[in-house]
């Protein structure tokens, strides 16, 4: 495939999933304009706004709620949850060709195995998603900054592509050297910090007690020697950095696992901290205690959580 160039021409974007990401880019590039983008929703939708710190953001959306409707584009963004890829697949299936780019904006590794039975000989390009959405209403997001970027996918030419789509929009893109070790520095604040957080039904003030952190550090641990065994570079004290992270987020942010279980919705836990046990099995790591933590999240996951949580 040709690689496409900062100032590329007008581009066909499919967003998957208007939630709490998929809100924010949808709304975010239709009101930049410069691509003709299309919202895969299951229920109508006419417009989105984005609050902004910078203000609010409105923009018309075009949308379409019946997957035998869609055709073949350019590129298609997946921004459902990870369990929820394989009901997004007769979207998929419709909208990949062979020139079609399809970018995973989800958390997790492995994107590109997990879409494979639904692109056909579509480009998979994994990203990892790093500002903070909130959906406030099926037609209104919130976007926090995350950091210096928004999103960081590997270099190369479909990197760059991607990078691309967003010119005219606040959203940023680092391109990596080396993708899989910042891969895993995500997967391990999720795979640790959301399902404790959904247990718990806390929001981050968990991480502050002192019993609480020193758990999360052992099971932190665990995923840090599996990461380094997948190939990532992480640091030799990358466990209490993440910890770090983890208390030096707000005490009154809650991981999107915790509002899933607050809302009786499934947990994306599979995605995180059954990859990184799933990566342990192959790597012949043990993991007892991110068993443990996965055990218990898959039953809560299968279960409403209490009234008034
Ligand atoms: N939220 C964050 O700040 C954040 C940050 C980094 C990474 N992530 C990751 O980004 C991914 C998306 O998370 P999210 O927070 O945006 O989730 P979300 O708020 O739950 O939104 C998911 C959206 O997907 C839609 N959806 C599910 N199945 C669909 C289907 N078959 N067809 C069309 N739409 C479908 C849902 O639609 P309905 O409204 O119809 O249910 C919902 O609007 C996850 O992997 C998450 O871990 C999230």
């Amino acid at each position: 495939m040709p690689p496409t160039t900062a100032n590329s021409e007008r581009q066909r974007i499919a967003v998957i999933g208007l939630g709490s990401i998929g809100g924010v880019v949808a709304g975010l590039l239709a009101a930049a304009g410069r691509h003709d983008i299309v919202a895969c929703v299951r229920r109508p939708i006419e417009q989105m706004t984005v609050e902004l710190t910078e203000g609010i953001v409105e923009s018309p959306i075009s949308a379409l709620t019946d997957p035998s409707r869609a055709q073949p584009l350019d590129w298609v963004l997946l921004c459902t949850k990870v369990q929820d890829t394989a009901s997004s697949g007769p979207w998929l299936q419709r909208m990949c060709g062979p020139a079609t780019r399809v970018a995973a904006l989800q958390n997790g590794i492995g994107h590109a195995e997990g879409l494979a039975p639904f692109v056909g000989d579509a480009t998979v390009i994994p990203t990892i998603v790093y500002y903070n959405g909130e959906r406030l209403a099926p037609d209104r997001v919130r976007y926090r900054r995350g950091g210096e970027h928004d999103f960081a996918v590997a270099d190369g030419a479909d990197g760059q592509a991607f990078a691309a789509l967003f010119e005219g929009t606040p959203l940023r893109t680092l391109l990596s050297g080396d993708f899989k070790t910042l891969s895993w520095r995500k997967l391990l604040i999720n795979a640790v910090g959301n399902p404790v957080s959904a247990l718990t039904l806390q929001r981050n003030a968990v991480f502050l007690r002192d019993d609480v952190a020193a758990l999360c550090l052992a099971l932190l641990e665990e995923a840090a020697t599996v990461g380094r065994a997948d190939g990532a570079r992480l640091a030799a004290d990358e466990a209490a950095q993440t910890m770090a992270r983890l208390t030096a987020i707000p005490p009154d942010a809650g991981s999107s696992m915790y509002f899933d279980r607050v809302a009786g919705r499934p947990l994306e836990i599979d995605a995180l901290t059954g990859a990184v046990v799933e990566a342990a099995e192959r790597h012949r790591v043990p993991t007892p205690l991110l068993r443990m933590l996965l055990t218990l999240a898959r039953a809560a996951s299968a279960s409403p959580a209490p009234k008034g949580s």
